[in-house]
């Protein structure tokens, strides 16, 4: 069980606590509220997609939402110390180095990629529960990045999370009251007298039954935790939710209501979603758009038909190859799956060059000596890989010696002038680089 040091508190579920959760499963069952569809009905033998579509139909793209977060070239970097009595800073962890996106106005970006790529953390900036290395994190004209915790204050409502673990980030000593309406109280949201109407309010938007205000979370299922998590999110009416993979602790059957439910609060709120999943298979039906993280950067960014259809980087390839229900493009007729070979290199020391190379079976010189830059090659889509192309059909020459000045291998061309292909803008440009032509191009 992963531990969240910034929830609410620290506990692992005592045998008599699983215990008591799973008889209050049973009690509470027939008893939940119906407001948001919380029929836990069981689906055995479905995967989540299929799950997933009993619900709602998949979350659209609007592609001229205006930007709720601009997130441009944000870093942090967490210092190693030496041990013994003086302790020397001796590195950095490179968490997250140097990503950017935009988060659309009611909308909801994926950010996808295996344990351990910066994901959390990337949640934990832009919610600032850390401050950046650099980096900004445009908000309604403020820049999250810059503010000091007193500044933030005032912000932190409209800014909120909801973490992966829904057994660890609810404090076991209090009421589901108390949790929900804490917020309320400590921003003066609403008056004392009226803090326990609107958390009942809330307990029934997500589902829950509003009597059950009294209880504690152990006599709630994961489902149901998770549930009063995403109350306790609600509070504030908050513009962005962070959500950390907020379904990776349940079974099946209730990750796709838990979707579900977000995506009616989505609507209903009008609150746009930075949802972190570690796979693909999640944030498909959630997501319209789709960042995939590699050991701190993002590699690949694009709308939901390019990056299910088309990926162009090798590990976007692979961690599509093992989602059982994708119909990627196959090589010879088959599809197989792509293995990763290895481990995922430490963030102190990442590989020089593409910080995938150490696992990408295209890897040539020009892959050690020069990091590809996140180049926009259509519309909606970007890539970060010296090779990149569609599944079977990545060229035999690198695409981008042009742009960067060099040669194949990935020496400098003497005369050559790289051209500034401004590596961190967040968002999407008019004009692109075509991959065929190799000529900037645009709508
Ligand atoms: N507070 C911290 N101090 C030092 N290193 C950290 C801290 N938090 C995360 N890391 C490291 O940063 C990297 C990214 O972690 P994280 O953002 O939790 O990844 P993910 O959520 O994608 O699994 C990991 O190597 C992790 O060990
Ligand atoms: S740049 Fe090279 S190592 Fe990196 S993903 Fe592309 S082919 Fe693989
Ligand atoms: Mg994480």
């Amino acid at each position: 069980m992963t531990q969240d040091p910034n929830a609410e508190a620290q506990i692992q579920p005592t045998e008599l606590g699983a215990n008591a959760a799973e008889t209050g499963e049973r009690q509470l069952n027939n008893e939940t509220s119906d407001a948001y569809g919380s029929h836990e009905v069981g689906v055995d033998n479905l995967d989540f997609a299929s799950v997933a579509e009993m619900g709602h139909t998949a979350s659209e793209l609007d592609p001229d939402a205006p930007a709720v977060l601009t997130v441009d070239n944000l870093k942090m970097y967490f210092p190693v110390k030496s041990s013994g009595v003086v302790r020397r800073t001796i590195g950095h962890v490179q968490a997250v180095d140097g990503i950017s996106f935009v988060v659309p106005k009611g909308g909801s970006l994926g950010l996808v990629g295996e344990s351990g790529c910066g994901k959390s953390t990337t949640g934990r900036l832009i919610t600032r529960l850390y401050k950046p290395t650099g980096g900004s994190m445009m908000f309604e004209g403020q820049d999250l990045a810059k503010l000091s915790n007193r500044e933030m204050k005032p912000l932190r409502r409209d800014v909120q999370m909801i973490f992966q673990d829904p057994y660890t980030s609810l404090n076991p000593r209090h009421t589901v009251g108390a949790i929900v309406g804490a917020p309320l109280e400590v921003h003066k949201i609403v008056p004392k007298n009226q803090v326990l109407k609107r958390v009942q309010e809330l307990l029934e938007v997500v589902g829950l039954n509003p009597e059950h205000y009294n209880r504690y979370p152990n006599e709630f299922s994961g489902g149901q935790r998770q549930r009063i998590g995403i109350a306790r999110a609600l509070t504030l009416n908050p513009k962005v939710l962070v959500a950390d993979e907020p379904v990776s602790a349940l079974d099946v059957s209730i990750q796709a209501q838990v979707v579900n439910l977000l995506q009616d609060i989505q609507t209903d709120f009008d609150v746009a979603f930075l949802f972190i999943a570690h796979d693909l298979a999640i944030v498909r039906h959630f997501c319209p758009e789709i960042a995939v993280m590699y050991l701190g950067k993002i590699v690949e960014l694009g709308d939901r038909e390019t990056i299910y259809g088309r990926p162009h980087h090798p590990y976007t390839q692979a961690l599509l190859s093992a989602v059982p229900d994708v119909k990627q493009a196959a090589i010879g007729g088959r599809r197989e799956r792509i293995r990763l070979e290895g481990d995922v290199p430490s963030p102190i020391n990442p590989p020089s060059g593409c910080r995938f190379r150490t696992r990408c079976q295209f890897a040539q010189e020009i892959c050690a000596k020069v990091e590809p830059p996140l180049l926009q090659i259509g519309p909606r889509h970007k890539v970060a890989c010296h090779f990149a192309g569609e599944l079977g059909a990545h060229p035999a020459t690198p695409v981008t010696t042009a742009l960067l000045g060099v040669d194949d291998q990935g020496s400098p061309v003497s005369g050559a002038t790289p051209t500034n292909t401004q590596l961190t803008i967040p968002g999407y440009e008019k004009t692109w680089y075509d991959l065929t032509s190799k000529q900037t191009t645009g709508r």
